[in-house]
C-alpha cells in the first residue's frame, strides 16, 4: 500500500509548533539547563554502543512532545510498518524499498510484489562470500596466473559513494588487496587510477544498477581496452565482474554470466551498499566484516521499527532537522566526524539525503508550500575547525551540526585521542554557550591591554552561543557501529521524507541534465550544427569547441 498523504502544515501539531516557535525563538539553551538539572539526562539516548546527547538543541520537553504529535499526526508509525512490509513506497516508480531486507541475519521472509526476495538475497550473498574468499586466499587468479593485488570499483553515484566511503571508513580491518574507485567521467581521473595498477594482478568490479550510465561505461570501456593491450579477449572474464540488475546489457558489454552479481529494483541506488554493490567492501575487508557492517545496520533497523519514538534516535533525529528546517529557517546543517577515517561520510551523506529528499511536490503532487529537503556539508574535525568553523560561531546564519566521535581509537593512541576529543567536546560547548562580555574583558584584562581598547575589541571577540549541536558518540568505530551509524541516517532521511509528504525514493531531477548532456555531445562534432540552446549555453560551447580543437 502506498504511503499517506497529508500536508504537515494542516496538523494541529504544526500549528501549535508555529505559535510555540515564537516563545522559544530568542531563548538562550543555557537558560534551560540552568533551570532544569536533568535536561542533558532527559535529552540523551544510550543504545548499544551509542550515546546520542541531543540536549544542546534549541527546544523543551514542550517542542519534543509537539514534534512527536507531528510524528503522530503523519501516521509515522503507518508509513514505517509500510516500509519494512516490502510495499510499494517508491510510488512513482512503482517499487518497494526494500534495502533493509538485505541485512537481515535470520533471513526472515520478506515480500516484495508477492514474492519473497529472501531465497535471492541468500543466493546473491553467498555469491559475494565465495568469491570474496576466492580472491582473498588467491585461488582466483590473474590470466598470467598472477594472484590479485587491486580491485577497482567503477560505478558513480550510490555505485560508488556507498562503497567508496566504507572502503576508507573501514581500512583498519582491510587485507592485503589495495582497493581503488575510478567514478568520473573525467578522462584524468581514470589514467591517474590506471598508472598504478599491473593488469596482471588487477580485478575491475563495474556497479551500475541499470548498466546505462554514461560514466561508468564509458570508464568501463577505456579500461577494457586498457587491459586488452596486455590479455586478450579471454582474459576479460578473469578480471572483469559486474554489478546490475540488466543483465542482458552486461553480457552485451563481454561479461561471463557467472561474473554478474545481481541487483533488484527494490533497492535504490544511494541506499544499495548493502548488496552486491558492496562487493569491493567485502573484497577489501573480507566477507566476514562485511556481514558485520550488514549486523550493525539490521540492529539500527529493529531499534527504528520497534523502540518508542521519544527514544527513538533516527526519528529524534529527523524531527530536530524538521524543527530547524521549517520553523527557524536553517539553511543547512553539518555533520562533522572526529574521525579521519570518515573523510568521505558527509560526501556519502549528500547524495543519501539530498537525492531523497530534494523535491518540491507532495505525494498528491501538488507544490508544496512549505520548505524540504537539508543542504548537508561537512568535513572531519579538528580540520574543519581550522576551516569553515569561524562561520559556525560567529556567522550570521544558524547551522546545526551532528558532531560524530568515538570513545576509542583504533590503534590506542591514547593522548592522540584524547586531544582529538577535548575538541570534539570543547566545540559544542563553546557553541552552546558562547562567550560573554564579562569574559572577554577579564581575558582581555590579563594580557593587559588598554581599557579604550578593550571596548573597542569587545563585539569582535564576543561570541553569542545557542549554537544547536547534536552529539553522537560511539564506542569504537567497527563495521558493525558503522553499519548502524549508515542506517541511522538512512532512517533519519525516510522519517523526513514521511513528514514533508514527499517522495524520498525517485531521483528524476538528475535526468535533464543528463539529456541535455547527451545531445552537446553531440555537438560537439565538427560535422554538427549548434542548435537550439539560449545565448549563453551557445556562447559557451562554441568557446569550448574552439578551445578542444
Ligand atoms: O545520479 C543519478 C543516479 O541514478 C543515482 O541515483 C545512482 O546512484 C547513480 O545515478 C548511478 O546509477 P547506476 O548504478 O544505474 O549506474
Amino acid at each position: 500500500m502506498a504511503l499517506k498523504s497529508i500536508n504537515p502544515t494542516t496538523t494541529n501539531a504544526w500549528k501549535s509548533l508555529k505559535a510555540h516557535f515564537e516563545t522559544v525563538k530568542d531563548v538562550h539553551m543555557t537558560k534551560w539547563f540552568a533551570q532544569d538539572k536533568e535536561r542533558a539526562n532527559r535529552m540523551t539516548v544510550k543504545w548499544q554502543d551509542f550515546y546520542v546527547d541531543y540536549s544542546k538543541n534549541r527546544m523543551t520537553a514542550e517542542t519534543k512532545d509537539l514534534l512527536l504529535q507531528l510524528a503522530n499526526e503523519v501516521d509515522l508509525k503507518d508509513a514505517i510498518s509500510k516500509y519494512f512490509s516490502g510495499d510499494p513506497i517508491n510510488e512513482t516508480e512503482n517499487r518497494a524499498v526494500a534495502h533493509v531486507a538485505l541485512r537481515d541475519p535470520i533471513y526472515a521472509d520478506f515480500f516484495v510484489n508477492g514474492e519473497n526476495v529472501m531465497p535471492e538475497i541468500r543466493h546473491v550473498k553467498k555469491q559475494i562470500e565465495d568469491f570474496t574468499n576466492e580472491v582473498v586466499d588467491g585461488q582466483r587468479i590473474g590470466f598470467t596466473d598472477k594472484k590479485f593485488t587491486d580491485i577497482v570499483n567503477i560505478g558513480i553515484g550510490g555505485s560508488d559513494l556507498g562503497p567508496a566511503m566504507v572502503v576508507e571508513a573501514l581500512q583498519y580491518y582491510k587485507n592485503h588487496l589495495t582497493t581503488h574507485f575510478v567514478s568520473n567521467v573525467d578522462g584524468d581521473h581514470v589514467n591517474e587510477v590506471l598508472k598504478k595498477l599491473n593488469p596482471e594482478t588487477t580485478l575491475f568490479v563495474i556497479v551500475s544498477k541499470t548498466f546505462t550510465t554514461q560514466e561508468t561505461l564509458s570508464n568501463a570501456t577505456t579500461i577494457r581496452e586498457w587491459f586488452l593491450k596486455s590479455g586478450n579477449r579471454e582474459d576479460v572474464s578473469k578480471h572483469f565482474v559486474a554489478v546490475s540488475t540488466n543483465i542482458n546489457k552486461v553480457k552485451e558489454f563481454g561479461i561471463d554470466e557467472q561474473n554478474i552479481f545481481p541487483m533488484w529494483d527494490w533497492v535504490g541506488g544511494r541506499f544499495s551498499l548493502w548488496s552486491a554493490v558492496g562487493l569491493s567492501i567485502s573484497l577489501s575487508i573480507g566477507y566476514e566484516h562485511f556481514e558485520k557492517l550488514l549486523l550493525g545496520a539490521h540492529k539500527m533497523d529493529e531499534h527504528f521499527k520497534h523502540e518508542e519514538f521519544d527514544q527513538n534516535i533516527p526519528v529524534i533525529l529527523a524531527l530536530l532537522s524538521v524543527w530547524y528546517t521549517n520553523f527557524f529557517d536553517e539553511e543547512s546543517e553539518a555533520v562533522i566526524p572526529y574521525s579521519q577515517y570518515l573523510n568521505q561520510f558527509t560526501t556519502y551523506l549528500q547524495q543519501a539525503i539530498m537525492e531523497s529528499n530534494g523535491k518540491s511536490i507532495d505525494r498528491s503532487g501538488n507544490k508544496v508550500n512549505y520548505q524540504t529537503g537539508s543542504v548537508i556539508w561537512g568535513e572531519p574535525g579538528t580540520n574543519s575547525q581550522h576551516a569553515f568553523f569561524q562561520l559556525i560561531h560567529q556567522g550570521t546564519k544558524l547551522i546545526p551540526a551532528t558532531f560524530i566521535g568515538f570513545g576509542k581509537s583504533l590503534y590506542g593512541n591514547k593522548e592522540h585521542h584524547n586531544k582529538l576529543m577535548s575538541n570534539f567536546i570543547a566545540q559544542t560547548e563553546a557553541l552552546l554557550h558562547g562567550k560573554s562580555e564579562v569574559e572577554v574583558i577579564e581575558e582581555l584584562q590579563k594580557q593587559q591591554i588598554s581599557k579604550d581598547q578593550i571596548q573597542r575589541l569587545l563585539p569582535f571577540k564576543k561570541f553569542d552561543g545557542n549554537k544547536p549541536t547534536t552529539t553522537i558518540l560511539i564506542n569504537q568505530l567497527t563495521p558493525e557501529s558503522l553499519g548502524k551509524l549508515i542506517a541511522l541516517f538512512e532512517h533519519k532521511i525516510f522519517v523526513e521524507g514521511v513528514i514533508w509528504n514527499i517522495f524520498s525514493y525517485d531521483q528524476f531531477g538528475v535526468e535533464l541534465g543528463k539529456q541535455l548532456a547527451n545531445t552537446i555531445l553531440q555537438e560537439f562534432d565538427k560535422e554538427n550544427q549548434i542548435t537550439d540552446h539560449d545565448a549563453s549555453t551557445t556562447n559557451i560551447l562554441r568557446y569550448y569547441k574552439n578551445l578542444s580543437l
